[in-house]
């Protein structure tokens, strides 16, 4: 059914008056702000939206509600998400994607707003295969790891968490003289540990993108070693193939016991905190085009930031099959901690 909106002058056509919202997978810093943006772009246009609280999970178990502008005030400066969310194992079945298309239908929902990273649009192309309703995506991972864009929602807050954990570790490091093994999230990638390992000025940078030679880490030690460099920081991406910084920790001091080793797994501080401004600018400017996208009938595609321009993406293509960093990079590493 078509709607018409004479507000504010112009005639808008509207193919939707429900929109539900939801966040799903990890959490990422500035989703709070990427709802915010969705309701009241929503809102503006006199279209009704819907929480949807635990992602898929509470689709699956119809926990929905109305949302109202005031749902969403003070919340754009806070880390999480006031809609909660999940990673959903009954999602993954045949009967859960059922019972959440018949939770969408019964609560009338006639389009979705979708973020968050790799899980959620695998999801989504796998529910989209099967039952038709508008929806677009925003990228909400500290992962960074969906093609289409080129920043996510809370990667560069993650990534300035991490550089401020890891300053603090070359102080103490510094004053000890130890080697510290410093571990950042990314499962299957390593954009966290490849940025905060470069503006940290790590010694060595190991990620799931390029083989691990624990041989070529090891001869770094002993150069680092003979030439009396003081501190030494190798950032370890959790997903890394030779394993994580406890594997890494043990090949060194097998090789150089007499070394002063200490390993620290950053973990979850990574997720929290207050999305730094450029998270905040992103998830505004991609939930507001989200909800645009969705009113012009632009459907089954994720928003994104490319050369700074908005950009669509369908599902299908944003989930990465190897992601992989560029060599100049990796070039540039190896020359800045010689
Ligand atoms: O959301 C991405 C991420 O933080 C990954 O970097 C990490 O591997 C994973 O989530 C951890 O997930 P969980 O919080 O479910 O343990």
């Amino acid at each position: 059914m078509v709607f018409y909106n004479f507000n504010r002058g112009n005639l808008i056509e509207l193919i939707m008056k429900k929109i539900g919202v939801m966040t799903s997978g990890g959490d990422s810093p500035g989703m709070n702000a990427a709802i915010r943006s969705v309701v009241r772009t929503c809102l503006y246009n006199n279209i009704n939206v819907y929480g949807i609280k635990r992602g898929y999970q509470g689709m699956i178990e119809g926990d929905i509600y109305k949302m109202q502008t005031t749902d969403v005030s003070n919340i754009i400066q806070r880390g999480g998400t006031i809609l909660k969310t999940a990673r959903s194992k009954a999602f993954m079945t045949e009967e859960g994607r059922q019972e959440a298309y018949r939770q969408l239908m019964k609560h009338d929902i006639e389009g979705l707003v979708l973020i968050g990273g790799d899980g959620t649009f695998r999801g989504a192309v796998k529910f989209f295969e099967q039952f038709t309703i508008p929806a677009v995506g925003l990228p909400g991972t500290i992962d960074k790891d969906l093609s289409g864009t080129d920043f996510t929602i809370g990667f560069d807050t993650a990534v300035n968490t991490a550089v401020e954990a890891i300053d603090k570790i070359r102080d103490t490091a510094e004053a000890h003289d130890r080697l510290f093994i410093v571990e950042v999230m990314g499962r299957d990638a390593g954009y966290i540990a490849l940025n905060s390992g470069i503006a940290c000025g790590a010694e060595d940078i190991l990620i799931p993108e390029q083989i691990t030679n624990i041989d070529e880490v090891l001869s770094r030690i002993d150069r680092d070693e003979r030439r009396k460099k003081n501190v030494h920081i190798i950032v370890v991406a959790e997903g890394d193939d030779f394993g994580g910084s406890k594997e890494v920790s043990s090949a060194i001091t097998s090789r150089f016991p007499e070394l002063d080793v200490r390993v620290c797994i950053l973990g979850h501080i990574q997720r929290g905190g207050a999305p730094s401004f450029s998270d905040r600018v992103l998830a505004s400017r991609l939930g507001h085009a989200a909800v645009n996208a969705l009113l012009s009938g632009n459907t089954q595609v994720m928003a994104g930031v490319v050369n700074g321009k908005i950009c669509f993406t369908p599902f299908a293509n944003v989930i990465k099959q190897n992601s992989t960093i560029d060599a100049d990079m990796l070039e540039m590493i190896r020359v800045l901690s010689e």
